[in-house]
């Protein structure tokens, strides 16, 4: 409502945050369990005298060092654009409560690459001790970060005793944040596995290779094993409206719940009859095979953690398209429109109800549905006339659980009203079917 609307077609700006943020996620816990990975190969290569998985050690810290600084950088702070431009409301409510974890996360991610820096150059030039130390630091200080954002993740979702209390120990310690730190711990020794799979999968010397494929499977092994029960740790936390829509409640999100679990399930099978039994003929591209499923199942977690996040963005506090519960009496009397800073049509426009729709639904809807892309409005009222479009309106929260109340006046009501309709007219495919940049342009076109 205080922020311009950033139009994402087709799409919708839900689909390009997941699209960047599970890639973030499949590499920043990498990251960190990578380091635990270094670390415990280069301590069991000297405890062995063993210079061939030392060596390993150090050519899968460039590996390591190389995935994480680019890539992850990079993935990272385009999860910050997006996130910025889709909901900047509710960025910013986030970045009010949470300014001193997030400032703590970032002294943290300093450390951490600092400490992959020194530990990544400092093979060969520093004595076995230091370098095992810093390794330490660098392992540690990537946890503390995901300690700290894990805390905020899991308040968008069970946001716990906060709002009664607005403290911020409550909004951090909320109840689904220890078994999310579990599972996500978890993740990282599972994808700590499946990239020294990548890595030790090209050994020539197959003797080694037996021993490091084999090692690296078992850390997949144990990672993902105990993932499930961390899992369902974590589902015992949701809100009981989130449990519905991931068993049930909404046929695309138990599709996805069901794809994480089949997929994570494909992984460990294939872990245990590909590299488990068969690690000297263990080839690179299975083992990219078995990143594949991996980052299939993360991105099905996280999206289903998206997903049953519904009607709200910030559990009982926000709505996914930035209203506020506690604003529902005020924007309701005042109107949506006369409350916004944005979108409201030119004063000669407002006796049209079609642009005065229009505006409404870009507002309230279009965090959610797109015009005829992903979860299309047009489709969704397809055959719908007025009386009916008018009645559904009135009761969308009963209508689907994952949509909150309709907030606005009766006028603004039926002017949404009329832009639903004037959608179905235009048909699909017509030329306005992209919501036009401005009133100008669209008037123009015609
Ligand atoms: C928080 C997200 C969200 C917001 C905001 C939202 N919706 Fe929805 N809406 C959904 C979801 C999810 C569905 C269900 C899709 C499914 O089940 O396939 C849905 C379904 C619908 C349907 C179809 C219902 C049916 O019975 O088939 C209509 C109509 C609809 N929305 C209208 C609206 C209108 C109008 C607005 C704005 C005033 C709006 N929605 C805002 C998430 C939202």
């Amino acid at each position: 409502m205080n922020y311009p609307i950033w139009d994402v077609p087709l799409t919708g700006g839900g689909l390009l945050i997941a699209a960047i943020a599970v890639v973030h996620v499949f590499i920043s816990h990498f990251a960190i369990g990578g380091g635990l990975f270094l670390v415990l190969t280069e301590r069991m290569g000297l405890r062995a005298r063993d210079a061939a998985v030392l060596e390993y050690a150090r050519h899968h810290t460039n590996f390591l060092t190389l995935v994480i600084l680019v890539f992850g950088a990079v993935t990272g702070v385009g999860v910050w654009w997006t996130i910025a431009l889709v909901n900047p409301t509710a960025v910013s409510a986030l970045v009010h409560l949470f300014a001193w974890v997030w400032a703590i996360a970032w002294v943290f991610f300093l450390v951490e690459i600092v400490a992959a820096l020194v530990y990544r150059y400092g093979w060969g030039r520093m004595d076995a001790r230091t370098h095992q130390a810093v390794g330490w630091v660098y392992f540690g200080s990537a946890w503390l970060s995901l300690l700290m954002i894990n805390g905020i993740l899991t308040f968008m979702l069970t946001s716990g005793k906060w709002p009664e209390t607005q403290s911020l120990t409550d909004a951090w310690m909320n109840p689904g944040m220890l078994p999310s730190l579990a599972m996500r711990s978890a993740v990282c020794v599972a994808l700590a596995g499946v990239y020294a799979l990548i890595t030790s999968s090209q050994l020539a010397d197959l003797a080694l290779k037996e021993r490091m494929v084999r090692y690296s499977a078992k850390w997949v092994i144990v990672g993902a094993g105990v993932i499930p029960f961390a899992g369902l740790w974590f589902a015992g936390t949701l809100p009981e409206q989130a449990r519905f829509l991931a068993s049930g409640g909404t046929p695309m999100v138990t599709a996805f719940t069901v794809a994480s679990v089949l997929l994570s399930g494909l992984l460990i099978t294939g872990t245990v009859f590909g590299p488990m039994l068969f690690p000297r003929q263990t080839h690179v591209t299975f083992a990219c095979v078995l990143a594949a499923l991996a980052l299939g199942a993360t991105g099905a977690t996280e999206w289903v953690r998206e997903a049953v996040r519904k009607p709200y963005v910030i559990y009982e506090y926000m709505y996914s398209n930035s209203l506020r519960p506690a604003d529902l009496a005020d924007v309701s009397s005042l109107g949506l429109l006369a409350s916004s800073r944005w979108h409201v049509p030119a004063k000669s426009d407002w006796n049209d109800p079609v642009k005065i729709g229009r505006s409404v639904f870009r507002v309230q809807c279009s965090s959610c549905h797109t015009v005829s892309g992903l979860n299309s409005i047009r489709f969704a009222t397809r055959g719908w006339d007025k009386a009916l479009l008018d009645q559904q309106i009135q009761y969308l929260n009963t209508l689907k659980g994952a949509m909150p109340p309709f907030i606005g006046t009766d006028e603004e009501r039926g002017g949404l009203v009329a832009y639903l309709i004037s959608l179905q007219a235009e048909g699909p495919g017509a030329s306005a079917a992209l919501p036009a940049r401005s009133e100008g342009e669209r008037l123009c076109r015609r």
